[in-house]
């Protein structure tokens, strides 16, 4: 509507316009300019044990499947028949010898090939030529850790350089074990109506919705009654506008390590540095969003809720499908090797809290709809949006990890690094390299 996209966002001063939300033309830009060129999360390789197996998925809002072949490879193709366009995998999950097309039958191999088409005979010599047929694959795939990603872009640059130094604090979480991790049954998928933006920031640190979003749970005794007793802790920015929020616990030997198994300690002190190690032993809580979508969380649930002390790790999608609704992935993922009893307090502990019927989950959603609504009003779009607390604060140099640590653990840093990457990707032409 006339608005240069370099005035919705203001870094520098903290305001966000609300015209960014629940809009159409920026839902489409968005698309475009982010979806189609970033590395986007697609599935973790668990869901794919075997040949055969698929998952189908979106990617910019064109659906995917994702399929081992016989070779152990995972491969990732446009879901779109090379005849008439049709889905040629329609299930959320299958397993299949051949992916064949339910409209007229053509079938392609678990390795995309276009291996048998309706009544070959009746074309002319040389006019159907199988070999240039098969699905369209999707540009880049690659994986990090167990953690599947893709992009349409042939100049995106390797999803290692993509995450850059959010590495370092991925491998807390996804590489600290010999055996990796693993995800837990199917993922939950539910709809919310709602801009991906809320969801994506709301997992870029923001602790100080805890007590007035999540109130009940303090009644329930799972936060301390003082919220400023919550106030320590980083946030911080990596490479490539990707976030996350560390919350130390009590520096109390006994809490170390705060909730995960005993037992893969010594897996933990294989597998990271000094500096992981430090960090995993003495943090909480961490949330944590890779740039556009992708978000993780690893949370330690107090016993009267979820049983004994126990921690949980979760990763979640935030697809977008159109300006206001989000299709939301939820996983549980657990260390392979953790013992019986731990998959099973774990488990328990994200069902009762993040899961889609959880006490937290219920909350968030309610809050990311309304602002989604509210923020579509043209009385309201007269009014940019705050984003200013904890700006007077600066870098703490003394920091072990990569990236910018803010101090403290309220604070809107984060919130405006993920809208200005936002910004970034929107404007350049090669995001990836400004
Ligand atoms: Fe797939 Fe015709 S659309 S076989």
């Amino acid at each position: 509507d006339g608005v240069e996209l370099t005035q919705l966002i203001d870094e520098p001063g903290a305001h966000i316009s609300r015209r960014i939300y629940g809009n159409d033309e920026i839902f489409e830009l968005e698309q475009d300019r982010i979806f189609r060129r970033a590395w986007n999360f697609l599935g973790h390789v668990s869901e794919l044990p075997n040949p055969g197996d698929y998952v189908t998925r979106d990617l910019a809002g064109e659906p995917v499947v994702l399929i081992r072949g016989d070779d152990g490879e995972i491969r990732a193709f446009l879901n779109s028949c090379r005849h008439r366009g049709m889905r040629v995998c329609r299930a959320d999950r299958d397993n299949v010898s051949y992916m064949r097309c339910v409209y007229h039958g053509w079938s392609y191999s678990r390795s995309g090939d276009l291996v048998t088409a309706f009544a070959e005979e009746l074309y002319d010599p040389g006019r159907l030529r199988k070999e240039e047929l098969g699905l369209i694959p999707v540009t880049q795939v690659a994986i990090y850790r167990g953690v599947i990603f893709g992009t349409w872009d042939a100049e995106a640059p390797p999803l290692e350089e993509y995450l850059g130094d959010m590495r370092f604090y991925l491998d807390l979480f996804l590489g600290r074990t010999d055996g990796g991790t693993e995800v837990v049954g199917a993922p939950q998928v539910w709809d919310v109506s709602t801009d991906w933006k809320f969801c994506a920031d709301n997992f870029t640190g923001d602790n100080f919705h805890l007590y007035t979003a999540h109130g009940s749970v303090v009644d329930l005794g799972m936060l301390p009654p003082d919220p400023m007793s919550l106030s320590y802790g980083y946030l911080v920015r990596a490479q490539g506008g990707h976030v996350l929020h560390l919350v130390p616990g009590p520096p109390d030997p006994s809490f170390e390590y705060f909730g995960l198994p005993r037992d893969l300690v010594p897996q933990f002190e294989r597998n990271l540095d000094s500096v992981q190690l430090g960090l995993l032993k003495d943090h909480a809580w961490s949330v944590g969003t890779v740039f556009p979508n992708l978000s993780f969380m690893q949370v330690m649930v107090q016993g009267d809720i979820g049983g004994p002390n126990v921690t949980f790790l979760s990763l979640r999608a935030w697809m977008p499908t159109s300006a206001t609704t989000t299709r939301v992935f939820s996983y549980l993922l657990l260390d392979r090797d953790a013992p019986e009893q731990f998959r099973r307090d774990s488990y328990e502990a994200y069902v009762r809290t993040f899961g889609p019927s959880g006490i937290f989950e219920q909350d968030d959603m309610e809050n990311w709809e309304d602002c989604t609504r509210v923020n579509k009003g043209k009385i309201a779009q007269r009014h940019g949006l705050h984003h200013g607390m904890g700006l007077h604060l600066e870098p703490d140099p003394s920091f072990p990890g990569p990236g910018q640590a803010w101090p403290g653990s309220y604070g809107e840093r984060t919130q405006l690094s993920f809208y200005g990457e936002w910004l970034k990707w929107m404007t350049h032409e090669r995001p990836w390299a400004s």
